[in-house]
């Protein structure tokens, strides 16, 4: 049997390093579940709005906590209402007759998180590298436009891929990010520093069509696009357009691995031009490209 490659001998690396696992946006007042490599995670934040993610699952009957309830600084099961701190130990047993009494065993496991770029990062096992710097989806003059989440049906190292791949814009893009009449992939080096992958292309695009007006191309017929990627191990890439103006373009794109053949990569994108275009208009674009990518990288018809 042909296994992706993370889903053998590489799991322990892979806790090892910062994944995203959920919008920050979607964890409000009830509990989010979402796996990470496997694992059945819960996403709660407490009365300061800080966010924590556990196990999900009940250390008395093995029910998943997300199913439950957040009261102040406290979650609470579904099933017993045991009551959880944000450190991953038990603080209440309500059917004890001092309820305070609780067991030093009675804890649920807990993992590393932090809130950036509208994302919430988990790491399992101590961290090898930090999350990239992209201060333009920081500041002023900058907006930003969260599109997804695409679940595919397949690893996050194809999603990081697809994502990567010059080659395939004018066939699975045509109009949209590349020309059919220009297939040929431009001259580029890769350099590495680190953990992190450093490339850059100048490559021919589509004239910005008039269903997603989201590029700053030059009025021209044979628009260019400057990128500059990074890639940075294990699943995330800080990408920046440019076309030769003061218009800039950042996308971070970072895939959550789900489990086998299973991923969720989500898309922010910077801009410090079209400030007043809806968010809806690069959703949609977005929508359409990650929609042509996972028919591809999935091998499904449909
Ligand atoms: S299973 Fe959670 S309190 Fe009983
Ligand atoms: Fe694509």
């Amino acid at each position: 049997m042909v296994s992706s490659p993370s889903a053998v001998g590489r799991e322990v690396a892979l806790r090892e390093a910062w994944h995203p696992v959920t919008y920050a946006a979607a964890v409000t007042d009830a509990p989010v579940a979402t796996d990470l490599l496997g694992e059945r995670l819960v996403v709660w934040r407490d009365s300061t709005r800080t966010a924590h993610v556990h196990s999900d699952l009940c250390i008395h009957r093995g029910t998943a906590l997300s199913l439950g309830r957040v009261e102040g600084d406290a979650l609470v099961c579904p099933y017993h209402a045991w009551r959880y701190a944000s450190s991953g130990a038990c603080v209440a047993i309500p059917q004890l007759a001092d309820p305070t009494r609780v067991p030093a065993k009675a804890r649920i496991a807990s993992y590393r998180c932090q809130e950036r770029y509208g994302l919430i990062w988990v790491a399992l096992d101590e961290p090898r590298w930090e999350l990239p710097e992209l201060p333009e989806l920081e500041r002023d003059g900058w907006t930003v436009v969260a599109c997804g989440p695409y679940a595919w049906r397949a690893d996050s190292s194809r999603q990081v891929e697809n994502f990567t791949d010059f080659g395939h814009f004018p066939w699975v893009h045509p109009g949209l990010l590349g020309d059919p009449e220009r297939p040929v992939v431009p001259e580029h080096t890769v350099r590495t520093e680190g953990h992190v992958l450093h490339y850059e292309i100048v490559r021919p695009e589509a004239p910005s069509s008039d269903d997603f007006p989201v590029f700053a191309n030059e009025e021209t017929d044979l628009p260019e696009r400057r990128s500059r990627y990074e890639l940075h191990l294990p699943y995330t890439i800080a990408l920046r357009l440019g076309w030769g103006g003061e218009e800039g373009m950042v996308y971070l794109f970072a895939s959550q691995p789900v489990g086998h053949e299973r991923s969720i990569g989500y898309v922010l994108i910077g801009r410090n031009y079209n400030l007043d275009q809806p968010d809806s208009v690069l959703q949609s674009f977005e929508d359409v490209i990650f929609e042509q990518d996972r028919m591809r990288a999935q091998g499904l018809a449909a």
